[in-house]
């Protein structure tokens, strides 16, 4: 068997574990990462059954808040849905009930761009929204700048003016008031040390783990384009695919090695 190498150097990062394509998950220390992928990962910062761990403590706190308060979940798409479903399996009393929100801000680059959101989009959970004051529950995959979570709050604490200004929502009709009585983030991740001055008030009320300013991915991050999301693990991404020119080129090699496979199995 080819030994694999990580990339780290577990003395000088003790911090991360490694990554091996053949890793027994749970008992000798390194962690499964899928063979094609392995050379992107640094190294993993945490290893499923951390998070699940977390997941357990924030659900619980969670529920002790909201005794009786009947919140809508709000998942961000797509980062928070790996997050968001795993957590809820831990419910005991409340019976989750969640809408998925699209707010896609990065596209193709790793770094903060504008957000986009489309109120016709969500109708259904306005529908859940219509004249029963519920607090809401913002759930996130991670808060960087907090560029994204801060416009989304904002649209939801201020939904009616919202709603009124755009007169061409699609499929939806007004039938009363939509303010949430509350509204509060639950964050898988949290970056204070990239957070923006203008977001620093943001209600980051349930945080599973305050990381440093590392470039994440996998359970649910992507690392660029969509790509690497459903790896279970929460790795770290090397140095050298810091720009996003040479993770386009990593990809395209990946596919190509993958379309060779195939042709050589139908032939
Ligand atoms: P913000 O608007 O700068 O707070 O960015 C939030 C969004 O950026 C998250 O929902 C993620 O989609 C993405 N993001 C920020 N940091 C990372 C990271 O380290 N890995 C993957 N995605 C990230
Ligand atoms: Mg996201």
């Amino acid at each position: 068997m080819a030994s694999y190498k990580s990339g780290i150097d577990l003395r000088k990062e003790p911090h991360l574990h490694a990554a091996n394509p053949y890793a027994n998950d749970y008992t000798d220390g390194s962690f499964k990462v899928r063979e094609d992928l392995l050379p992107l990962v640094r190294g993993i910062l945490l290893p499923n059954y951390r998070i699940l761990e977390r997941e357990k403590e924030l659900f619980a706190r969670i529920e002790r808040d909201y005794r009786g308060a009947d919140p809508l979940f709000i998942p961000i798409l797509k980062g928070a849905v790996r997050f968001s479903q795993d957590m809820f399996r831990f419910s005991k009393e409340i019976d989750p009930d969640y809408e998925f929100m699209p707010a896609s801000s990065y596209g193709t680059r790793l770094e903060s761009g504008s957000v986009r959101l489309n109120l016709a989009e969500i109708t259904r959970l306005l529908e859940k929204l219509e004249n029963r004051k519920r607090p809401v529950i913002i759930v996130e995959d991670i808060v960087d700048t907090g560029n994204t979570l801060s416009h989304i709050v904002d649209v939801l604490t201020r939904i009616d003016d919202v709603i009124d200004s755009q007169p061409e929502l699609k499929g939806f009709r007004r039938k009363g008031r939509y303010e949430p009585s509350s509204v509060t983030i639950c964050t898988m991740l949290n970056k204070p040390a990239r957070r923006k001055d203008a977001n620093k008030d943001l209600p980051v009320e349930y945080v599973g783990f305050t990381i440093p300013d590392l470039w994440v991915f996998g359970y649910g991050l992507d690392v660029w384009d969509d790509k690497s999301r459903t790896i279970d693990h929460l790795c770290v991404i090397k140095d050298e695919w810091k720009d996003p020119a040479n993770l386009a080129e990593f990809f395209r090699e990946v596919d190509e090695r993958r379309k060779k496979k195939t042709t050589k199995k139908q032939d």
